[in-house]
Formats: C-alpha cells, structure tokens, sequence
C-alpha cells in the first residue's frame, strides 16, 4: 500500500459531502481518489470542488482502479448492495452507510461478497464512535451497570421528516425507522452487549406525512424535485432477545408531541446510563447517585473514519462489523414485519 491510504466515494450526496469527504480531508495519511454518482455531472463537480483524482463514469470503472484501497458507500439505500458486492469482488474495502440495505436477504448477498473476498467490511454506525458512547461501552463492558436487562431508546421528532428520496419506499426501504431508529436501535443494542435478537412486536404509523409547517428545518437529500411520501412517519416497537432481556423503541420524523431527539437508557443489575442525557443511575454507599463522566465531544464521523482507515492499514478491526449490520437489518425488518401483521413476529 502506497503511503497514503486512497479513497473512493460511492454517491457524492449530502451525507458524502457533508460528513465523509471532510473527514477522509483531515486525515494526513488518505488521498481522496476517485468518486462516482449516477448524476455524472455531479462526479465531476465534488473532484474538482474536493480534490479527487478521478470522476468514474461508472461503478465497474471506480470498484475496477488498481490503486483504490476504500470505498465510502453514500448512495441512497436501495444502491448500497450493488455497490458493496461491486466494491467487494473487486477486493475493495468498504466503510457502508446506514443502513447496510433495504432488506435481510440484500444483507446476506453483500456478506457473501464479503465473506468471499475477505474484504474489510465496517458499518457506519457513527454513534458508537461518540465520546460519550465510548464511555457507556467501556462501563457496560467492565461490568459496572452489572447484568443489563432492559434497555429504552428512541429518536423524536416532532417536524423533521428529511426531504427527498427517503420517503420513497424504493429507494429508502422505510421511514424514520430504517432512517434514525437505526442509529438507536444500533446504539443501545452495542450498549447491551449485542444480545441475540429474538422477536418484536410493533406499530408503524403514517400520519403527518408531508407537511408545511413553518419555522423548522430538515436533512436534505441533495436532490428534493421528485417527492412522494410512502413511508411511516413514526413507530413503537419491543425487541425481545434470547437472554431474556429487552429493549423499547420509538421513533418519529413527525408527531404532535414533545421534540425528544436521540435518547437511549440501560438498565443494569448494578447501575444505569442515559445518553442524552448523559448520566450514570448508581448507588454508592447507599445512596443513590447521578454522575456525569467527563469527556470531550469529538467528532464522531472523524472518528468513524479515522477508524476505518486504521482498519485498511491492518491496525484495528472494525468495532462496527458486518454481522452487527446484518443483525440490526433483522430487527429493523422484523418491526416492519410484525407492524404489517399486526402481531409479534420471530426473528
Ligand atoms: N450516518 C448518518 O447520520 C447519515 C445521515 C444522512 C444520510 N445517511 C445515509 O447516507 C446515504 C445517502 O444519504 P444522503 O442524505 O447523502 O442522500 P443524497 O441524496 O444527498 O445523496 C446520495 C447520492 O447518491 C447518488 N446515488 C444514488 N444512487 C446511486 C447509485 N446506485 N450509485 C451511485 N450513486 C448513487 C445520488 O445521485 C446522490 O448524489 C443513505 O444511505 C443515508 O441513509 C447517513
């Protein structure tokens, strides 16, 4: 591998643009190599705007350059199967977007690439790489909340539907469910200790859909010209696993109720932590405490790279794996699953 680590970008979008690129560009030792979008014209802008070598034509010709080390996967989420298994079999490593896909079975043609080519393969999971998720993991691992039995998470919002491709099905796979709660859902799912996932049972609303209310703003996918919305707009969901314990889950890109954001608690034999807020439930000496760890704020999606980059060197393994993308996409399905039946469904 030349001294730099060389990157290619997969869907030069918002999320590309806005967190990817300028990561990989505070990196001392990545070259931004090439890019690819289907909207060509927009390859060729972010290589010139971003300093990329190349703008490819194609999948075939970016996944296809010899001297590629990389790939961030930042297309819409129906584009990121054929993009890992391209990335893939071309012996690539991959740093894929949440969620991995749209369905379990994309999830299991993209490990089978994986598995086959023994790529690096991580997740974007970029809460866990949070200074103060990194803080709850490390507790939860050195047995400080004890045994974790239950678990409560969620992401409200009260107007912030994104705009753009996200609220069509074909090209998002779902709503704030597939969108944000799987953030969440991955977070406290990390927290717990990755307990295998058993059921759920849940609801899946679509009420507010498209809205005009005044004075509030959204993500945007770069392009917002085509708009339909067929997805939920908020969900409830218990996630049963085969430890016998739980975890609650609500999400919302819109309701009439209280603008809660991301939030996720544990509950321990021992002890409790919150992420924002951020606080540790404890009892010390016999009485009860709340304490907060003091930590700086990084910047997570820094760290997500850096973290992949080490990863391409051989210097670490991914924290965010595969086998933790195929099974979020199991529970992400399952609500979705059991919210259309209407009962609690097996995982
Ligand atoms: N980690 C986070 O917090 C976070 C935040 C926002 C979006 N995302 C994820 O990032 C991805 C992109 O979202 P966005 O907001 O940047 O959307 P976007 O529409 O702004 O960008 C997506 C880009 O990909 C291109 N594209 C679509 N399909 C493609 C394909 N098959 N091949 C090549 N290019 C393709 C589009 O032309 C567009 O330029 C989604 O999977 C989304 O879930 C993650």
């Amino acid at each position: 591998m030349a001294d730099k680590v060389r990157i290619g970008i997969i869907g030069a979008g918002n999320i590309a643009q806005s967190a990817h690129i300028p990561a990989y560009l505070a990196q001392k030792d990545v070259e931004l190599y090439a890019v690819y979008d289907i909207k060509e014209s927009r390859a060729r802008e972010v290589a010139e705007k971003y300093g990329f070598k190349y703008a490819a034509k194609s999948l075939e010709e970016l996944v296809g350059m010899d001297e590629l080390d990389g790939i961030s996967v930042c297309t819409w989420n129906n584009g990121h199967m054929e993009a890992v298994i391209a990335a893939a079999n071309a012996g690539k490593h991959i740093l894929c977007e949440k969620p991995m896909a749209m369905t379990v079975a994309e999830t299991e043609a993209m490990a089978e690439a994986v598995r086959k080519n023994q790529v690096t393969f991580m997740m974007g999971f970029v809460s866990r790489f949070r200074s103060d998720s990194k803080v709850i993991k490390e507790l939860a691992e050195a047995g400080r909340f004890g045994d974790i039995y239950y678990a409560k998470c969620g992401f409200i919002r009260r107007r912030g539907t994104p705009l753009g491709w996200f609220t069509d099905l074909s090209k998002a796979g779902g709503g704030p469910v597939i969108d944000i709660g799987v953030h969440i859902i991955d977070l406290t799912w990390y927290f717990m200790g990755k307990p295998d996932p058993v059921s759920v049972s849940a609801v899946t609303y679509s009420k507010i859909g498209d809205y005009k209310t005044k004075g509030v703003s959204r993500w945007e996918a770069l392009d917002t010209d085509e708009l339909v919305f067929e997805t939920e707009d908020s969900a409830a969901a218990l996630i049963r696993f085969r430890d016998g314990s739980a975890m609650t889950v609500d999400v919302s890109w819109a309701i009439n109720g209280k603008e809660r954001g991301f939030y996720s608690e544990i509950f321990g034999t021992k002890a409790g932590a919150s992420l924002e807020p951020f606080c540790i439930y404890d009892e010390v000496e016999g009485y009860l405490m709340d304490s907060t760890p003091v930590v700086e704020q990084q910047d997570a999606f820094f760290n997500e790279i850096r973290h992949f980059i080490d990863c391409i060197k051989g210097n670490q393994e991914p924290i965010a794996t595969l086998e933790d993308g195929m099974a979020v996409q199991k529970i992400l399905n399952g609500i979705y699953n059991s919210a259309r039946l209407g009962q609690e469904v097996k995982l």
